[in-house]
């Protein structure tokens, strides 16, 4: 199985409806969130979210780099995000933080930034639906994937095994059809593309071409 989260972050954000359209048949849309603290940018907030979870049937899922997720992310569950990822760096309490928002009623994810690791969050993985391994620094599309990642996506893929969990590993940033394959074979299965998405002149074409790179 592999799902394929085009990122909305390299759509057109006055046509954000219609960009959402474009991919309908993609599994979830990756809406990142970024609040000019925790990465140098700033895109969208809760409002935009609520508009676009009426815009578009596919669910959405929320990769939050903000600042203090523990206070925001009901917010975006309220607004309609199916699956809400914050980062470990910047939460307070990411075991309650990950309990509140399972209880909400959406999926919980945890995010790692390059530098990183997972090793000391092992005990904390039956706690998550999702673990997000950064395979870019945060904070922009279309920048090159970091293959120094690959080892830390192979260890996390053995420690969920290893605990026999059924929890979804993502991959964000640089994933296009020359790295995507690398990817799953070191073990992630859902897999966001920005750029490779959206710059491509089919997105709906470009999802269904990744999918197939990944399943092979
Ligand atoms: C980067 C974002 C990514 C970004 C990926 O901080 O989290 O979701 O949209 O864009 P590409 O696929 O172009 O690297
Ligand atoms: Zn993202």
């Amino acid at each position: 199985m592999a799902l394929i989260n085009p990122s909305i972050l390299s759509a057109d954000f006055a046509r954000l409806a219609e960009e959402a359209k474009a991919v309908e048949g993609a599994d979830w849309l990756h809406v990142d969130v970024m609040d000019n603290h925790f990465v140098p940018n700033l895109t969208l907030g809760v409002p935009v979210v609520e508009s676009l979870s009426k815009a578009t049937e596919t669910p959405l899922d929320l990769h939050l780099m903000i600042e203090d997720p523990d206070r925001w992310a009901p917010q975006y569950i309220e607004a309609g995000a199916g699956s809400v990822t914050f980062h470990v760096e910047a939460a307070a309490a990411p075991v309650r933080l990950a309990r509140e928002i399972r209880a909400k009623g959406a999926r919980a994810s945890m995010a790692l930034k390059p530098a990183t690791p997972i090793e000391p969050y092992e005990d904390l993985l039956p706690e998550l639906d999702m673990l997000l391994i950064m395979t870019v620094e945060p904070g922009f599309g279309g920048q090159a994937f970091l293959d120094i990642m690959l080892p830390k996506i192979r260890r996390t893929r053995e420690l969920i095994s290893r605990h026999g969990l059924e929890m979804w590993l993502q991959v964000d940033g640089g994933v296009s059809a020359a790295t995507i394959e690398r990817c799953a074979e070191a073990g992630a299965d859902v897999f966001v593309a920005g750029s490779a998405v959206y710059s491509a002149d089919d997105p709906a074409k470009a999802v269904r071409d990744l999918r197939e790179k990944a399943e092979t």
